[in-house]
């Protein structure tokens, strides 16, 4: 079989010897980001943004770089259009909190999907509980696509903005963004596109999706913890109050009052991750050299491996798409008879790490009537061996508990 040349960047790997399947809740991490975290601290560790002194200027300077890299990297305008926050989340309720609870009125109407993580559907009910608007969501046929009837019944006029998931942390399915866009925008509504399943996967450019807002989080790229990302219209983040209020967000204050900062800084307050944003840098770099089409291409060959293991076995039944190649790695999963935090448990004693439960989209698994599932997802460094030990070990889960092969 096929080397994959990049396991050997994760030291993961060897220290731990596990089978890691759940690059959807986190990616593992290379030496290039330990490396470049590490060396932030080792050499220019200082509060970025404050000090005028030598090492808290390069601070500065690395955090602004990596900025201007990530905003390279999504196709923004300029840099003053990336916010740096701590996760995708954290730039969902910024957008809900700042731009939604301060500009939406009763019954106007937000449009968002019942395949949605919870991070981006609740903070929306949120802006809708203090706004007086309404929240409207499509619903996805059970592999998840969106007929076309169900876009254009649901996105009228009176929409004011429309909050979708690129792609599903739960089906793998990919929306069609810009059409839903086109729709948006057709009414005159703004458009938050949650990216983080879909920026560490495959290329997003920001301006030929046409969003208004993205958001994603570094940790699914394989950055340290702890740093995400906004993008927003420059004019959109201007027009904004901020969100959080303190330290380096201000021009001036007095004792009467205050001015902000420009975007972005105006959204950043207190003291920013500067070392998670330069190892968000190595994390691009990374990603860009092995290049999204290596990445894809593991990610299906992968995924039509474990579809062709599991057709043999009648108890393993996938959600969404028959189709390997519109899951983007994520294979979500029952089997007969077993809780999937048993499967989840049972393979824990391989070393195979998989996720189990309602991966916080509780909704669209209701929708789809099941209440839990597990789930397996690749990534770049996975590996036809790691596919076939999974399914090798998953095919003895209900042996295990004596129900049978
Ligand atoms: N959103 C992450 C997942 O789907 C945590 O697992």
């Amino acid at each position: 079989m096929r080397e994959n040349p990049y396991r050997k960047d994760f030291p993961i790997f060897d220290n731990k010897g596990i089978v890691y399947l759940d690059s959807a809740a986190t990616a593992q991490r290379p030496y290039a980001v330990l490396d470049k975290e590490r060396a932030f601290y080792e050499n220019m560790n200082a509060n970025p943004l404050r000090g005028l002194y030598g090492i808290s200027v390069e601070a500065t300077e690395v955090y602004e770089h990596a900025r201007e890299r990530v905003a390279g990297f999504i196709g923004a305008a300029s840099p003053e259009e990336i916010v740096f926050t701590r996760n995708a989340t954290e730039s969902l309720n910024l957008v809900a909190y700042s731009y939604a609870c301060s500009f939406l009125e009763k019954g106007d109407r937000i449009v968002t999907t019942i395949m949605e993580h919870h991070s981006n559907m609740l903070p929306w009910r949120l802006a809708a509980e203090k706004t007086g608007a309404d929240i409207v969501y499509m619903l996805p046929d059970k592999n998840g696509k969106f007929p076309a009837e169900e876009i254009s019944s649901k996105i009228t006029k009176g929409t004011k903005l429309v909050a979708i998931g690129h792609v599903s942390n739960v089906l793998g399915v990919t929306n069609p963004v810009k059409e839903i866009a086109e729709a948006a925008h057709g009414v005159g509504a703004l458009v938050v596109l949650d990216a983080a399943q879909s920026v560490p996967h495959i290329p997003v450019n920001v301006q030929e999706l046409k969003v208004d807002f993205l958001a994603f989080s570094g940790h699914k790229l394989m950055s340290p913890f702890g740093i995400g990302v906004l993008y927003g219209r420059k004019e959109l983040l201007e027009s904004m109050p901020p969100f959080l209020r303190g330290g380096e967000m201000i021009d001036s204050v007095s004792a009467e009052g205050e001015t902000f900062a420009p975007v972005p800084h105006k959204f950043e307050a207190g003291t920013v991750n500067a070392a998670g944003a330069a190892g968000l840098e190595a994390a691009i770099d990374y990603i860009e050299n092995v290049g999204f089409d290596f990445i894809g291409e593991t990610e299906r060959r992968l995924t039509e491996i474990l579809f062709e293991e599991a057709a043999a076995y009648p108890y393993f039944h996938i959600l969404g798409s028959e189709k390997p190649e519109e899951h983007s790695g994520i294979v979500a999963f029952t089997i007969d008879g077993v809780h999937p935090h048993d499967v989840s448990s049972i393979l824990d004693g391989d070393k195979i790490c998989i996720r189990a439960g309602h991966h916080c989209a509780e909704p669209l698994l209701r929708h789809l009537g099941v209440m839990s599932t597990a789930r397996a997802s690749f990534y770049l460094y996975n590996t036809e061996e790691d596919v076939r030990f999974f399914m090798e070990k998953v095919k003895e889960v209900r042996r295990f508990l004596g129900l049978g092969d």
